[in-house]
């Protein structure tokens, strides 16, 4: 697509949309395949129920499947979009991008494409691409999606792993907008390689660190993952975040509509903005029906919250997550 001159005065998040696969399980179903209970599962992680994908649904049809109805929900045709996101960590292939079957599923080609792998951060990073891209003048919409299928990539016999991830896609479509006062108004993405082995898919034994990987749950092109780890640093990930957020535009908590966080675990979620001082009612919760969806998860509430019509115009919201690479990201907008 071409650039355009005209320099757009507002951004704003104009369609969402979202997809999962039509199979749902519950843990009473996990507890068919490998040593789990719903007792364990619940009260630990917040999970009741998550969908799952059959072996002939690509991430790429999910994520086509939900950025199809945010277009429409936006009001536009796939061949108004100038560029598609896609947050991945599980591509139907290296090459091509999931991001170009998707325009072509779509029917948006020549729509510009890319793919962000940074696994639950992905679509916090997206959003931000989109933000700049519009807020530069280049394009006038840009859809982000994030989509994963986790399914696909946890060996089915750990039992710390397989109950916690469901597949998903969500979608947001990013535009210009006439009032300047619809804006994206912080952004931030980190990232610390040096904790990668705390969650991470190593291909062969090149990959696993020197001195051996205590609890490697045997079997390569799999997600491992050191729980506890994980658990520590994203409480403090999601509190910085936010409180960097909240420092940056001045806004307090109480001008803030909704925390909109990476559906990871809900005791973890609690923790975290228990010490960041928001009360329940200002957290987005939908873990306990899809699980963990990774880059999906932001993109599955924000669609939620705008069928419900809970948020309007000026409302202040914080997309936050936190995930592999390690990699913590948030973004705050004015909707
Ligand atoms: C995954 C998590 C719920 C596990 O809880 P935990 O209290 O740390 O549990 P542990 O891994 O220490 O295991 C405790 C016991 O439960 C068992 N266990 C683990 N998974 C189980 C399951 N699904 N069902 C039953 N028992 C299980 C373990 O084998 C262990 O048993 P043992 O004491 O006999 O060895 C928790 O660490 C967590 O939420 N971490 C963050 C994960 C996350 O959000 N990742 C994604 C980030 S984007």
């Amino acid at each position: 697509m071409t650039a355009r001159s005209s320099r757009p005065v507002g951004v704003r998040i104009s369609g969402t949309g979202m997809a999962v696969p039509p199979r749902k399980v519950s843990n009473d179903d996990l507890a068919k395949i490998v040593d789990t209970s719903d007792e364990w599962i619940r009260p630990r992680t917040g999970i009741v129920t998550r969908h799952l994908s059959d072996d002939d649904q690509l991430t790429s049809d999910l994520a086509a499947q939900a950025v199809k109805q945010a277009v429409d929900n936006a009001g536009l045709k796939p061949t108004d979009l100038d560029l598609l996101v896609c947050a991945t960590m599980t591509p139907d292939m290296i090459c091509p991008a999931t991001a170009c079957r998707v325009v072509e599923k779509i029917g948006a080609v020549p729509c510009g494409a890319m793919d962000v792998n940074l696994a639950c951060t992905g679509l916090v990073a997206g959003l931000s691409i989109a933000a700049n891209f519009i807020s530069s003048g280049a394009f006038k919409n840009v859809a982000v999606i994030g989509a994963d299928r986790l399914s696909k990539i946890v060996n089915w016999e750990d039992r710390k792993t397989c109950v916690l991830f469901g597949d998903a896609a969500g979608a947001m479509i990013i535009s210009a907008s006439d009032n300047p006062q619809q804006q994206c108004l912080f952004q931030k993405l980190n990232s610390d390689g040096g904790m990668g082995e705390a969650l991470y898919v190593p291909r062969s034994e090149r990959d696993i660190p020197e001195g051996g990987h205590e609890g490697f749950n045997g079997k390569y092109d799999t997600l491992q993952m050191n729980g506890r780890e994980v658990y520590k640093f994203a409480v403090n990930a999601l509190k910085e975040c936010v409180h960097e957020a909240l420092e940056h535009t001045g806004l307090s908590h109480d001008d803030i509509k909704m925390v909109i966080p990476h559906q990871s675990n809900i005791r973890m979620l609690t923790t975290a903005w228990k010490k960041m001082g928001f009360p329940d009612d200002k957290i987005y919760i939908n873990i306990d029906r899809f699980g963990n969806t990774s880059a999906a998860s932001i993109g599955l509430c924000m669609h939620e919250l705008t069928e419900q019509g809970r948020l309007k115009e000026g409302d202040h919201v914080i997309f936050v997550a936190q995930g592999g690479g390690l990699t913590w990201g948030a973004s705050l907008w004015r909707l």
